[in-house]
Parts: C-alpha cells; sequence; structure tokens
C-alpha cells in the first residue's frame, strides 16, 4: 500500500510517500519561516499564497525522490481541517485533481488525527493509548480508543500552548517560530528565577488555560529595569516559563492518566499503557524529560516521534490516510471529490464544550 500525503493547514507545504510497512519513501516540507518572521506569526493570507505557489514544486521533488508516478498510489491523502482554511483548500484542491486525473482514492484527512497518530508511524504502539496532543493550534488530553475513535478528556479553555510560547517568544524579542527559540534561549537560563503560574494546577480536571502563565510573563518583563532585557534576562524568562509550562502539562497529565486508568484498567494491571505525546511542543526536549519523569513514576511508556514528525508534515497525513485503508470499508472517511474543507473538525465532537474565552474546539 503506498499512499501520498499532502499537509498545507498552517505554515508548512508538505508531502510525503508512505507504505503501509511503515517506510517512508519521500518526505519533502518548505516552511514559510521568511515569509512571516516580519510580522512574528502567521499571516493566513501570506500562507495561502506560500501554499499555492509551492505546492507543485514540493509535490513534484516527493514523487521524484519516491520514483513514483501518482498512477502508482494506492491513494491520495490531504489534510481537509482544521486549519487555516486558505491553505487547507490549495492542498484539497491539488489533491483532488491529483485524483481525479489519475484515479485514485482520495482521503481527506483530519490534521489532528494526523498527530493523534504518528506515533503508530515509528513504534509499535496499540491501542489504545492517552494522548498529549500539543500544538500551536491545540492543547488536548485524549484517549486514542482506535482509528477515528476519540475520547477528549480535557482541551483548553483559551490559548493553545504552542500558541502560547509564540507569544512569550515575541515578548522577549525572540525570534518567529517561538517554541524552538524559547527552548534554546532556555538552555542556558534558570527557571526558578521567576515565579510565574502554573494554571489549574492542583485543581480536578484534565483542561488547560495558558493565558494567565502568558499574562503574568507580560508583568514580569515590565516589571524589569526598563530599557534592553539582557541575554541572562531573556534566558531565565525563558527557562521560567518553560519550566511552568511543562508542571502545567504534566500536573493537567497526571489527571489524565488516572481517567485512563479507570477505563482501562486491564491495561495497567498488565504494564501496557503507552502515554503519546504529539504535536509541535513535543519536539520541546525540557517537556519531553518532564512528561518522561511522570510517566515512569505511573508505569507508562512514553512515545513521541522525532522532532520532524511531532511538527507539521506530510508523512503523517499520509500514515493517516494508511490506518483509514487499512480498516477497509470501516476505515472510510467523509468525503472523496466532494469534500469540503473545514476550518474546524473535531476529533471528539461529542466532548462537552469547555468554558472559556476563546474555546478550541
Ligand atoms: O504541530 P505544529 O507544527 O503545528 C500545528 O499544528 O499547530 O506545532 C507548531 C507549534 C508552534 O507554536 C511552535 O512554536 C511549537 O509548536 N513548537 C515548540 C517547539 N517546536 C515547535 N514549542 C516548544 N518547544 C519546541 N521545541
Ligand atoms: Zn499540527
Amino acid at each position: 500500500m503506498i499512499v501520498l500525503g499532502i499537509e498545507t493547514s498552517c505554515d508548512e507545504t508538505a508531502a510525503a510517500v508512505v507504505t503501509g510497512g511503515r517506510r517512508v519513501l519521500a518526505d519533502e516540507i518548505l516552511s514559510q519561516l521568511e515569509e512571516h518572521r516580519p510580522f512574528g506569526g502567521i499571516v493566513p493570507e501570506v500562507a495561502a499564497r506560500a501554499h499555492l505557489e509551492n505546492v507543485d514544486g514540493i509535490l513534484a521533488r516527493a514523487m521524484d525522490e519516491a520514483g513514483l508516478g501518482f498512477t502508482d498510489l494506492d491513494a491520495v491523502a490531504a489534510t481537509g481541517g482544521p486549519g487555516l482554511i486558505g491553505g487547507i483548500l490549495v492542498g484539497m484542491m491539488t489533491a483532488k485533481a491529483i485524483a481525479a486525473v489519475s484515479r485514485v482514492p482520495l482521503l481527506a484527512v483530519n490534521h489532528l488525527e494526523g498527530h493523534a497518530l504518528s506515533a503508530r508511524l515509528v513504534a509499535s504502539v496499540e491501542f489504545p493509548y492517552l494522548l498529549l496532543l500539543v500544538s500551536g493550534g491545540h492543547c488536548q488530553l485524549l484517549v486514542v480508543e482506535g482509528v477515528g475513535r476519540y475520547r477528549r478528556l480535557g482541551t483548553t479553555m483559551d490559548d493553545a500552548l504552542g500558541e502560547a510560547f509564540d507569544k512569550a517568544a515575541k515578548m522577549m524579542g525572540l525570534e518567529y517560530p517561538g517554541g524552538p527559540a524559547v527552548e534554546r534561549a532556555a538552555a542556558n537560563g534558570d527557571g526558578g528565577r521567576f515565579a510565574l503560574p502554573r494554571p489549574l494546577k492542583g485543581r480536578p480536571g484534565c483542561h488547560f488555560s495558558f493565558s494567565g502563565l502568558k499574562t503574568a510573563l507580560r508583568h514580569t518583563i515590565n516589571g524589569l529595569p526598563p530599557g534592553r532585557l539582557t541575554g541572562g534576562d531573556i534566558a531565565d524568562l525563558a527557562a521560567s516559563f518553560q519550566t511552568a509550562a511543562a508542571e502545567t502539562l504534566v500536573d493537567r497529565t497526571a489527571n489524565a492518566i488516572a481517567e485512563f486508568r479507570r477505563l482501562h484498567p486491564h491495561l495497567h494491571a498488565k504494564g501496557g499503557a503507552t502515554l503519546v505525546a504529539a504535536g509541535g511542543v513535543a519536539a520541546n526536549r525540557f517537556i519531553g524529560g518532564r512528561l518522561s519523569d511522570l510517566a515512569e513514576k505511573e508505569g507508562l511508556a512514553l512515545v513521541t516521534p522525532p522532532p520532524h514528525l511531532c511538527t507539521d508534515n506530510g508523512a503523517m497525513i499520509a500514515w493517516a490516510g494508511i490506518e483509514r485503508l487499512k480498516l477497509g470499508p470501516a476505515g472510510a472517511m467523509d468525503g472523496g471529490l466532494d469534500f469540503a474543507p473545514r476550518p474546524r473538525w473535531p476529533l471528539d465532537p461529542d466532548a462537552p464544550p469547555v468554558m472559556g474565552a476563546g474555546v478550541k474546539a
């Protein structure tokens, strides 16, 4: 089974060719860092235009690297949502054209399902598992019961953690994208110098909130002597922010582990429970270390895909398509050539809404 995956829902134009045997034959990506850097964040119109300009070239490179033609494919999978609608339209229209002309099936993949299943592309992770999905647009804890079967335990009531990292970086004068820049700056910093809050820590439940942490960081910066922040200040601010973020994730994930244990007691009894961390923020090594300590304490195996599969990529979209195809008719997804891109597309549509300012799907 060979599937082409196309990802265009945010600021990466990516295409990959993956086999049912977990071989990645090609994995091409073009980040729009330079286009968005002057704005310190992603500008949707700029992103859509860049996808349009780059998608054909990236596709040609991926097919070349794989040494295949479109008619050799068993399917073409493209992100159908959620995300920035302009980019999704570009990717979907391209995929539809390939599918129609080469007569291969089209799969519209939920971007979040791509992140959710990415661990199974690199490791033998059995269902069910607990998933911490932390990216620029999402911060959720879910039980992955199977392909297409997700039970959301918690989500953010305001910002996603990646978004908070990006805003924190901007406040400290670090470059976009903020997550990697904060991680680099924090490496030389003292995470105990500034007392930043750990929102919701110690409270029951698995929801997240990061706007208070962001505001506290702003106040802390404003409280420092006026003028330029020194390199040492920035390192300490970054480390303090990263520590607060990690401790918040650990606290909420610990509650989710308890809930997961209640839902699947047998799994824990025989020591087969797994925690998967996926999404861009899961590429952070400091956070990974804290999650690894938690998993060890709780007796779970921690699986985190390598950094290039944590951040947005085409391979996870191809792989989600393969997981669906492997299920046969049972894995059939909405759509086909008449699929309409979805800016919002929750993994667990039955999850109750959470109270908060800007509730994320
Ligand atoms: O999964 P992703 O590539 O795109 C979305 O689906 O959102 O995640 C991008 C987010 C950005 O906010 C970026 O700052 C963050 O992930 N990120 C990180 C790191 N690498 C990427 N955050 C913290 N530490 C990192 N090393
Ligand atoms: Zn993503």
